[in-house]
């Protein structure tokens, strides 16, 4: 049970300036350059991290290709890798409280859901990769009598990863812990406004044992260290979550640079569809709500369009309307906040602007759209709901990654097949209906990564995460994203 007076211990201990993490280290950054770090809970600058450019990733990338090549780590015996990966786990669950409070100080997501969705989930994710190492197996391949075909499953070499700031520990586990457990070396590159809970993983995976230059950890901006290690010339690999524009942008660099594999999670305009059989309306609507204000909806599968059945669409918008209001939004160190600071000046600015043009395209702003709690210094934003929403509009086109829903009334499965589908995306829906036809005829049509039914969110491990459209390629969790991180060898052997 997470007590306050825990977390009022270390909501404002101080914290050094940061240095890069390279090679098992704390290193500076060769040009002495440094960013400032704010809070999005009082917009106030609370420490700085270093801001690498082209030099200090190319060192980084030096010391990980060593580290692989001296096989330490990849070719490890799967029992030693198991053990460290499981340690690592038990380390991070051991610090997770200064882990969530940290990164809750840098991101502003609610305590409660920072400390499961991020050290404990990040321990579990280890966990269930470490368990892996000793389950795969190489392939036999059907042959003619003369021949063995051996297909084996090997490591890439240096995995670089590219990170948001909306969950640094979750998502970056999702990418270093299959790329550990099969063997390779990794840099992640954390997000300007959320390194510090990376940065201290870092310090426990080499605590845990991992050798040295087999994980490593850069800060700085995106256009300058996240570009070089996307342009660099011996990195195998980049796994990328973040916006469309950065997405592309990357792919681009591996075609100017080594060609190295890109894999995208871009994010969505994801549709939560509920026909006037849903088995329980009022589930519905608190997860509805869920679905899209949880993180104050920075996430990268919220719910935030609402295609509903016009016959139930008034009487579900307004149990919506009635328990948004119900929802806290404070201070995110807070346990009685259930929502917390948007993560940053111009993420907040962002929602702001959206919410102007979607009442000025005509969509009837039914609750909430203004900033709050602003004699904070800090980034708040009151759970905002539009009806009157059409497809073809801004706010129902364009992924806002903030706290706001648009109501789209659909007449019947078709229709809602329709709108559905009529975005760029393709992350993540959901379908409400209690007629089992329907619902299997849903998963079907919808062309999405993820189709929930009769529920919104609370898809693990154990499944895969991945878009289609220009949501992205390829797949996190689940042994699918062992794929990402191995290639295949043929050994074809004349008996
Ligand atoms: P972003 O896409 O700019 O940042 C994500 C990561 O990419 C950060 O680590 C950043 O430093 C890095 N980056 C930025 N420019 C880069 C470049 N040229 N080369 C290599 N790396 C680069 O996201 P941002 O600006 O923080 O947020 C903008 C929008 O992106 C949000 O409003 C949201 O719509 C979307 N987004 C989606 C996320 C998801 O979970 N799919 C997560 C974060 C943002
Ligand atoms: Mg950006």
């Amino acid at each position: 049970m997470l007590k306050q007076e825990d977390i009022n211990l270390l909501r404002n201990k101080e914290i050094k300036p940061q240095k890069l993490f390279i090679g098992s280290k704390d290193i500076p950054s060769k040009s002495g350059k440094m960013l400032d770090v704010s809070s999005p809970i009082d917009g106030k600058v609370f420490t700085a991290i270093a801001n690498a450019d082209e030099n200090d990733v190319d060192l980084a990338v030096t010391v990980a290709r060593q580290s692989f090549e001296k096989g330490s780590w990849s070719k490890a015996s799967p029992q030693e890798k198991k053990k460290i990966l499981n340690k690592f786990a038990d380390l991070i669950e051991e610090n997770a409280l200064e882990l969530a409070v940290l990164g809750v100080r840098d991101n502003g997501t609610e305590i409660n859901m920072a400390i499961m969705a991020e050290p404990m989930s990040t321990a579990g994710c280890i966990r269930y990769y470490a368990e892996t190492i000793d389950k795969i197996y190489g392939e036999i391949a059907p042959t003619q009598n003369s021949i063995l075909g051996l297909i084996h499953r090997e490591p890439i070499g240096v995995i670089g990863a590219i990170i948001p700031w909306n969950f640094p520990l979750m998502i970056g586990s999702w990418k270093f812990a299959p790329a550990l457990a099969a063997g390779n070396s990794i840099i992640i590159k954390a997000a300007e406004n959320a390194s510090l809970s990376l940065l201290r993983l870092a310090e426990l995976a080499i605590e845990a044992g991992i050798p040295e230059g087999v994980f490593n950890v850069i800060t700085g901006e995106g256009e300058i260290a996240g570009k070089a290690l996307a342009m660099h010339m011996d990195v195998d690999v980049i796994a990328f979550t973040g916006s469309g524009a950065v997405g592309r942008k990357i792919l681009e660099y591996a075609s100017l640079s080594n060609l190295k594999r890109v894999y995208l999670e871009l994010g969505g305009k994801s549709p939560n569809i509920v026909f006037a059989d849903t088995p329980d309306i009022d589930a519905a609507v608190t997860q509805s709500l869920g679905g899209i204000f949880r993180n104050s909806g920075q996430v990268c599968v919220a719910g935030s369009r609402l295609i509903i059945e016009e016959s139930i669409a008034e009487e579900f918008t307004e149990k919506l309307i009635t328990q948004s209001k119900d929802l806290v939004v404070g201070d995110p160190l807070d346990l009685s906040s259930n929502l917390g600071a948007v993560s940053s000046q111009d993420q907040l600015v962002k929602n702001l602007n959206y919410v102007e043009k979607a009442v000025n395209d005509g969509a009837n702003l039914r609750v909430g759209g203004k900033q709050i709690n602003k004699e904070t210094g800090g980034f708040y934003m009151e759970p905002t709901i539009f009806s009157n929403v059409s497809n073809d509009m801004k706010i129902a086109q364009d992924e806002v990654f903030g706290p706001v829903l648009s109501v789209i009334k659909c007449k019947d499965e078709v229709d809602a097949i329709k709108i559905a589908n009529d975005t760029v995306y393709g992350l993540a829906a959901a379908v409400w209906t209690s007629d089992l036809s329907k619902a299997h005829r849903m998963v079907k049509s919808i062309r999405a990564g993820v189709v929930h039914v009769n529920c919104y969110g609370g898809a693990d491990i154990t499944v895969p995460l991945g878009g289609v459209k220009q949501s992205g390629n390829g797949h996190d969790r689940s042994l699918h994203a062992l794929e990402k991180y191995t290639d295949l060898k043929t050994a074809w052997i004349s008996l």
